[in-house]
């Protein structure tokens, strides 16, 4: 495979885009890659960069696009209102469409407010559960990754991880004193927080998919419901990963538990730049201009991002074997990587749930935690990232991310997936033998 193109888009934009990118971990920085690919277009489960390579795509732009690149139900929709303008800075049909659907589906949410990203979403469900509790300090768990607000980059997962640092620059010791962090699933330590501390919420993913896939045990989280109940501290499930995709109502539907406030982003957009923080009403009415939280956005509630969230969730809603259908598919990779682990003699621990997988190359029969997943070994890691992409199969360039699926992955392209990963199993293990 030739990436010339690649290679000199990469070289212009270093001069010009800090590290040539607007968000880290597209650098391929941590799997020593001399650029990352420039991506021309998507169609389906594939992807085709400047140099006219094909790939199978398992990022799927780290999850927005559960039915593919381009489903046509989408682009339909969206070309039906694109001609007529762009944005208004003022309300429009399609934001309404698209917060009735959040709130009929998604358990916890009785209001919802559109953000324009995930990180404002996770920023402003933060400020409006201090000013609910009147408390400052927040609880979060290592490892998880909210988006990069200034409280919420403490102890982080996502491309700070991969590139080897958990916590930010730049960040005054006011903000820090006040963001506390424990071992996610560590439930005693969370108790006795909360006991002896007044904190304004918790917030959680309730999969961390951002130090890689953790699966979750549905006991920590009915733990988080009940202790934050009992101190009335705010619970937030940031769903911006697992809204719509563990389940069409999220991780909240899948186990069952109903937190106070959740926060979306990715599926709800479509593809378009997008989140939300929603839940119960009581607490949502102290959002301006009902209330005196303040949260505004030029383009919050974009009527084009609006527009394919709306066609996205409807195509899910009215397609619901589509969870079954994909945790099946996610599986059959899942089942096959063991296997071919084991015939290659590398050590792995894989996690899934859903659609969601990670391969951890870690001789550990579970990865729960940070703890566990900084265990991995990065350089096997990145032996399986190059194999994949040189016979044309794209996944995520970070040992601490998830591998997404979507419905465009069909047998043909799973069954592509594993032949190709068996190349790369062969070579680590004959690294190893070495
Ligand atoms: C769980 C979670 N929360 C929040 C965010 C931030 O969302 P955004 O990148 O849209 O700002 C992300 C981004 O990956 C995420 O995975």
């Amino acid at each position: 495979m030739v990436f010339k193109n690649s290679i000199d888009l990469y070289k212009k934009a270093l001069n010009l885009i800090p590290g040539g990118v607007n968000s880290p971990v597209r650098a391929f920085k941590s799997v020593n890659r001399e650029a990352p690919i420039f991506v021309k277009k998507g169609q389906g489960a594939r992807i085709y960069d400047e140099d006219n390579n094909e790939y199978i795509d398992y990022i799927c732009s780290w999850g927005p696009l559960i039915l593919g690149h381009n489903h046509p139900k989408v682009i339909e929709e969206v070309k039906k209102i694109i001609e007529n303008g762009s944005s208004y800075g003022l309300p429009t049909k399609y934001e309404v469409d698209l917060a009735e659907l959040i709130v009929e589906i998604v358990p916890s949410i009785e209001k919802v407010r559109l953000t324009t990203s995930g990180t404002e979403a996770t920023m402003s469900a933060v400020r409006l559960a201090r000013a609910y509790t009147g408390r400052n300090k927040i609880l979060k768990f290592e490892g998880c990754y909210h988006g990069h607000s200034d409280a919420l980059l403490v102890k982080s997962g996502s491309g700070l991880l991969t590139d080897g640092y958990q916590d930010s620059n730049g960040i005054t010791d006011g903000v820090l004193k006040d963001t506390l962090t424990l071992g996610f699933g560590d439930l005693e330590k969370v108790e006795n927080l909360l006991r002896n501390e007044e904190i304004a919420c918790i917030i959680v993913e309730p999969i961390p998919a951002n130090m890689g896939l953790i699966e979750t045990h549905k006991e920590f989280l009915q733990g988080l419901r009940r202790i934050t109940e009992e101190t009335k501290t705010v619970l937030i499930f940031d769903e911006v990963i697992s809204g719509f995709r563990l389940a069409l109502g999220g991780a909240q539907e899948f186990f069952g538990i109903t937190p106070d406030l959740t926060t979306l982003g990715k599926i709800i957009g479509g593809g378009y730049p997008v989140g939300a923080f929603g839940g119960k009403r009581e607490i949502m009415d102290l959002v301006a201009p009902v209330g005196r939280v303040y949260h505004a956005g030029t383009l919050s509630g974009n009527p084009i991002a609006s527009k394919a969230g709306f066609a996205t969730i409807s195509y899910l809603k009215e397609n619901p074997n589509i969870y079954k259908e994909l945790a099946e598919n996610t599986n059959y990779l899942v089942d096959n990587v063991e296997k071919l682990a084991e015939k290659y003699g590398v050590d792995v621990c894989v996690n899934s749930m859903g659609s969601l997988f990670t391969i951890f190359f870690v001789d550990l029969e579970k990865v729960e935690n940070l703890e566990d997943s900084l265990k991995a070994n990065t350089e096997n890691f990145s032996i399986y990232f190059n194999t994949m992409l040189d016979n044309g199969i794209v996944v995520p360039p970070s040992q601490f991310e998830a591998h997404f699926l979507s419905i465009a992955h069909t047998k043909k392209e799973l069954d592509r997936t594993l032949e190709v990963m068996e190349m790369a199993f062969k070579k680590i293990g004959e690294k190893n033998a070495k």
